[in-house]
């Protein structure tokens, strides 16, 4: 267990004073003043948890999704996926699988577990360097209510993109493709190099009315107009919709030459040929209003603090290693 971890348990009953105190001054507009935790992992085990975890398998051809609509150049794989010491680490590499040059991994909760309103965080750290690697955590809808993307919403809690110089939050919404709406360009927020390589919490605070983004404690981005699109009938829904029903977690790392227009690939800092890019993340979802899709998980068990480990930093350190 990495030092830092033992003495932040350690803390714990000093920090909750201070957490209670943010609370309070940030989330008077939300419904997360009463959290409650429904879903962890802690990553404990000796595998990913695969109660809990889905691999989205493959380069999305086979479910119409060619490049999984982002130009991705990876295949993912569920061995890119794996846990030890604490720590979910999905793994880049440079390899050939099935006609493509890199493999990596993307879970998600699909099926699994999923919720509406409440807040969602993840303490992580990316890999050193980035270029062509793009790491997110976000958020998809259970069940396309509204129709196919983005009219069901999509949510995006953090996200960075090759040099790791910005934490990027977002929303699409609105409308089937090509005639969706986002939030682009309003929530970058720039960063010293190194900053997203070192652990941070990054959350999202969800409700019928706002959304509120925070890295650490600070808040980063707060979005409070959004509508959609029933796609079938093309009638015009308000806010909420479609940020109304349950959405899923998912954590990926896009790699391979992403948006770089020619010239030498790399994976992570040093170009070397293959890069173990070790990301770590754990995530806990609470909330007042939450559905709990997996029984396994509804209650916050815990040696660790429980529901105030969670509340408090998502739980979880990384490795970051590189070469
Ligand atoms: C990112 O870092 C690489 C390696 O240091 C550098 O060659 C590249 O120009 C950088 N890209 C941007 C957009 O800063
Ligand atoms: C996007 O909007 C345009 C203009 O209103 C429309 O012609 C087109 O059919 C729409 N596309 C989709 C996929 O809804």
């Amino acid at each position: 267990m990495p030092p830092l971890l033992s003495s932040f348990r350690r803390l714990v009953p000093l920090l909750l004073a201070a957490l209670s105190a943010r609370r309070i001054a940030v989330e008077a507009a939300l419904v997360t003043e009463d959290l409650q935790l429904v879903w962890h992992d802690e990553f404990n085990g000796g595998s990913v948890d695969w109660d809990k975890w889905v691999v989205d398998e493959g380069d999305g051809c086979d479910v119409d999704l060619c490049d999984w609509g982002n130009g991705e150049k990876q295949y993912y794989l569920s061995e890119n996926a794996a846990v030890a010491n604490g720590v979910l680490a999905i793994t880049a590499k440079k390899e050939d699988f099935s006609s493509r040059f890199y493999t990596s991994s993307k879970v998600t909760t699909k099926n699994k577990f999923s919720f509406r309103y409440g807040r969602a965080e993840a303490r992580l750290r990316l890999p050193p360097g980035g270029q062509g690697l793009w790491p997110a955590f976000w958020m998809m809808p259970q069940d396309n209510a509204y129709g196919k993307w983005a009219a069901s919403g999509e949510i995006d809690i953090f996200e960075s993109r090759n040099n790791f110089t910005e934490s990027v939050n977002n929303l699409a919404y609105g409308n089937a493709f090509p005639n969706n709406s986002n939030h682009n360009g309003e929530c970058f927020l720039d960063v010293p190099d190194g900053t997203l390589e070192e652990y941070h919490v990054y959350a999202v605070e969800w409700d019928a009315d706002e959304m509120v983004w925070f890295m650490d404690d600070e808040e980063t981005c707060r979005i409070d107009d959004w509508f959609s699109t029933d796609v079938k009938t093309g009638e015009a829904l308000q806010k909420p919709a479609p940020f109304d029903q349950d959405f899923y977690l998912v954590l990926n790392m896009v790699s391979g030459d992403w948006e770089i227009a020619s010239g030498e690939v790399c994976l992570g800092a040093l170009c070397t040929n293959e890069v173990q890019v070790f990301d770590g993340f754990a995530v806990s979802v609470e909330g007042g209003v939450l559905r709990v899709t997996a029984a396994s998980d509804a209650t916050a068990s815990g040696t660790d603090g429980g529901i105030v480990m969670a509340a408090t930093s998502g739980l979880l350190h990384t490795m970051g290693m590189c070469g």
